[in-house]
């Protein structure tokens, strides 16, 4: 087995590709939106990375075969993921809201939104998830919703506490939500992340920096919004996500993930 990178060695990289990247648009590339696919500091996409174009489907063919999801399928209790058991969840509670917008600012009605994250202590019910850090017996995070007649969204959670994963030695995740939008079908299916503002961790995260443009990863981060906070109940976070045009929302590859 290879020495695991320090964090200073990951963020000597980071800062590298980055400076480069700027010369790049000073030299009249176009700034990169999203996150490049082969990013060395986030070691594990050297090797998953796509390596060749992708294969062409027609989508049609696709949807004859793949599962469907019907509007009523999806109850309105989803959105809360504070009420799936007998007690509460530990943790502060958040309330998510934002829209769903194309790139002409328009809202995309009546989508699948689906988000999974970690309990209060960065830790995911998932077996791989070998993070020391306690379950929460009152806590699975996941939910999911349709959006409304104005793209709008809003879910009731707790906010997810960072994590260490084995990218490097002494490597944390920023705390995030992972986001998924399915369009009208499988083939249309995009992924995100949502971050908090003002967290210690961003320079630091090899998945949070391999977006090059500071604008765009940007736009990954919520922002805290009083209007939103429920008066003696939970702290209020707006983010919108735009899924086209030059002010989208990244996306990652379908086969990233941590
Ligand atoms: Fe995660």
């Amino acid at each position: 087995m290879t020495e695991q990178a320090s964090q200073e060695e990951i963020s000597a990289e980071i800062e590298a590709i980055e400076a480069e990247a700027r010369l790049d648009i000073a030299r009249g590339s176009a700034a990169e939106l999203h996150p490049r696919r082969n990013y060395p500091p986030y070691r594990s996409s050297v090797l998953r990375h796509p390596t060749h174009e992708l294969v062409r489907v027609d989508p049609e063919e696709v949807e004859r075969v793949s599962p469907a999801f019907g509007h009523t399928d999806v109850n309105v209790l989803e959105s809360d993921l504070t009420i799936q058991h007998s007690g509460e969840p530990l943790g502060e509670r958040i309330t998510v809201s934002g829209r769903v917008l194309d790139g002409e600012a328009r809202p995309v009605r009546h989508q699948l939104v689906e988000l999974w994250q970690a309990n209060a202590g960065g830790r995911y019910v998932h077996k791989r998830d070998q993070h020391p850090a306690p379950l929460d017996p009152n806590f699975t995070g996941v939910g999911r919703l349709i959006t409304g007649d104005d793209g709008e969204y809003s879910f009731t959670t707790i906010k997810p506490g960072p994590y260490p994963w084995r990218n490097h030695l002494n490597a944390w995740r920023p705390a995030h939500i992972h986001f998924s939008l399915f369009g009208t079908a499988f083939t249309q299916r995009l992924i995100t992340q949502m971050y908090f503002p003002g967290d210690p961790l961003f320079a630091l995260d090899p998945i949070y920096q391999s977006i090059t443009d500071p604008a765009a990863r940007a736009r990954l981060i919520g922002s805290y919004d009083h209007s939103l906070s429920v008066p003696e109940f939970s702290l209020g976070y707006r983010w919108d996500i735009v899924l086209t045009g030059p002010k989208s929302t990244w996306m990652e590859s379908e086969e990233a993930h941590a």
